[in-house]
């Protein structure tokens, strides 16, 4: 049997109380529920200095970010909700991304991001929903090696959206963020290809367009 499809889920939040938490939480159940491994971590227990070349070249990596690089490269999906600072990520969120860039002992930089697949969400009490982060966060994970898949969900209000359980209190809302932790699952899936890329496509490889009928 394949093996599971390994996703990781945090926020960019440290804040005990973080919506973003609570949302990842969503996306990562729904990754659990096609049958996907999700391991949840909290940014709390990854604190890392402010990244600094003079320290990086002073100290090295520090044990925190060789650890939290150690489990990204165990996993191969990402699920990431992203609370909105002026306009943009967090610079917990950041700082943390910077910091796992990085090689260490050799290693090419980014290894910890090559051939990930991720999707991103964001929960804010405010009205866009922490959607203008959400581009920043695309376009920086695009540019360092990471697939993130076109659909992603913002979530206003989020101050009320939530409900004791923990879940989105709009049903429609609770699926569209579990769909994301389904669809990086399903997309992991898929991926792991049963027979090997053929060296030289043929025709026979080609699904033809439909053509609308010529009159
Ligand atoms: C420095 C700072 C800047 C913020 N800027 C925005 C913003 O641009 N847009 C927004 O919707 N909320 C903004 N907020 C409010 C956050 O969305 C809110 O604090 C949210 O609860 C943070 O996410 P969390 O609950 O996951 O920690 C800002 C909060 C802080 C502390």
């Amino acid at each position: 049997m394949a093996p599971k499809p390994r996703i990781l889920a945090f926020a960019g939040s440290a804040r005990a109380d973080s919506y973003n938490k609570r949302l990842v939480k969503v996306a990562a159940d729904g990754a659990r529920a096609v049958g996907a491994e999700a391991t949840l971590i909290d940014l709390r227990d990854y604190r890392l200095p402010l990244f600094d070349e003079d320290l990086e070249a002073a100290e090295g990596l520090p044990d925190k970010a060789r650890e939290l690089k150690e489990i990204m490269l165990r996993h191969d999906g990402l699920l990431i909700a992203a609370p909105e600072y002026n306009s943009s990520i967090t610079p917990l969120l950041k700082n943390t991304i910077d910091w796992i860039s990085r090689p260490s002992d050799g290693e090419k930089a980014l290894t910890a991001y090559e051939g990930k697949v991720a999707a991103i969400m964001s929960a804010s009490p405010g009205r866009l929903g922490g959607l203008r982060g959400l581009f920043h966060l695309r376009s920086i994970l695009s540019n360092i090696g990471v697939l993130v898949i076109p659909d992603q969900v913002a979530v206003s209000e989020a101050h009320k959206a939530f409900g004791s359980d923990g879940n989105i209190v709009d049903e429609k809302t609770q699926s569209a963020v579990e769909e994301l932790g389904k669809d990086v699952a399903k997309l992991l899936h898929w991926n792991r290809c049963p027979e090997p890329f053929p060296s030289q496509l043929s025709s026979a490889d080609c699904r033809p367009f439909e053509r609308a009928s010529q009159s």
